[in-house]
């Protein structure tokens, strides 16, 4: 049966373009806002003395440690104050068990010395997983017929959380998917007096096309095989609930879903199943797709890249992992200053 009430009220009373009629009024009426404090920089190392830039990764730099304070200075400067570390480790250091990633002297301890020294305020992340210093390339040990060893490795991670915890890192993220890593790492961490250091838990790392260039940046792609028995299935999102349930349980601070744009609603059932801030990393495969059709002209990147981020939030991300992260910010502070939105 017609509702005339409803119908006529429809048609000629509700007009939800008021609402929308200037930039002022668009802004009062905004449900969610983009802020520099919400995002996280990846930065990449090495250890040479040169600042590098990474082929496949157009626009991203390999630091040296020099490099990296400046840089970690520019991104403060931006109001961009928490950044993640992922070392590029030469050849000769790396190997079967990964056991560089537990050096107290490695790169990534004394990035982080170096960082918390110079910049006290800023948010030191680091990330817990075996790939940059395997020569197999994967994020676990893997055994003689391939298989990738489970509790093997999630004793090895507690040995590198509990390394970066030494150096001074103010998070430390595991990024291996290995099952039962979340509350290992705690109680390591716990045991050696790092109640303090948070536990970012990458909850839900699906086995993504788009670490492509991740990978060359770190030159750390699989040798053999793929991810697919420890990262998970891009068809799952119930899954993603499970996955939430153990780091809950096990002691998480915040938990990540990755990629981001392709998993938005993975984003907002997690969004709606945890009162846990949430994380989403707008991973490299995505930071260059951006680039390549900005870069040719196919789109226009500030407003590209900026409702990109804005989608992520809006889905339920509290906080965001981007390389664009630098750019964004510095866009977000201009648009703030001439009081546009557009
Ligand atoms: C590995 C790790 C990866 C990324 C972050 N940590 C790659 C992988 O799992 O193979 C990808 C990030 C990106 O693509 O930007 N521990």
């Amino acid at each position: 049966m017609r509702n005339d009430v409803e119908e006529d009220g429809l048609r000629s009373r509700a007009r939800p373009r008021r609402n929308r009629k200037s930039a002022a009024v668009r802004e009062l009426c905004r449900e969610t806002r983009l802020d520099p404090g919400r995002f996280v920089l990846p930065l990449f190392l090495h250890e040479e003395a040169a600042d590098t830039p990474i082929e496949s990764l157009p626009g991203c730099t390999r630091w040296s440690l020099d490099g990296l304070e400046r840089e970690v200075e520019r991104a403060r400067r931006l109001g961009v104050r928490s950044v993640v570390l992922f070392p590029k480790v030469p050849d000769a250091k790396k190997s079967s068990d990964g056991a560089e990633c537990k050096n107290d002297d490695g790169l990534v301890p004394a990035a982080v010395r170096r960082l918390k020294a110079a910049f006290p305020d800023v948010t030191v992340m680091t990330d817990v997983a075996l790939d940059p210093y395997s020569s197999d390339g994967h994020d676990g040990i893997v055994a003689a017929d391939g298989r990738i060893l489970n509790d093997e490795t999630v004793a090895v991670l507690c040995e590198q959380a509990l390394c970066q915890a030494r150096a001074g890192a103010d998070v430390v993220a595991p990024s291996d998917m290995m099952d039962g890593r979340v509350g290992a790492i705690r109680d390591a961490l716990d045991g050696a007096g790092f109640q303090e250091v948070s536990i970012l838990a990458y909850t839900a790392k699906y086995a993504s096309a788009f670490y492509g260039p991740f990978r060359g940046a770190l030159d750390s792609a699989p040798k053999s095989g793929d991810k697919k028995t420890y990262q998970m299935d891009p068809a799952n999102g119930r899954e993603a609930e499970r996955e939430l349930e153990a780091d809950v349980a096990e002691g998480a601070d915040i938990v990540m879903v990755k990629p981001a744009g392709p998993y938005l609603d993975v984003i907002h059932r997690l969004r709606a199943r945890t009162h846990l801030p949430i994380a989403a990393y707008q991973v490299s495969g995505e930071y260059l797709m951006l680039e390549a059709a900005a870069r040719s002209g196919w789109l226009d990147r500030r407003s590209a890249v900026l409702e990109s981020l804005l989608g992520i939030h809006r889905a339920g991300a509290d906080m965001i992992f981007t390389y664009h992260a630098c750019e964004a910010a510095a866009w977000i502070a201009e648009d703030r200053a001439a009081g546009s939105d557009a």
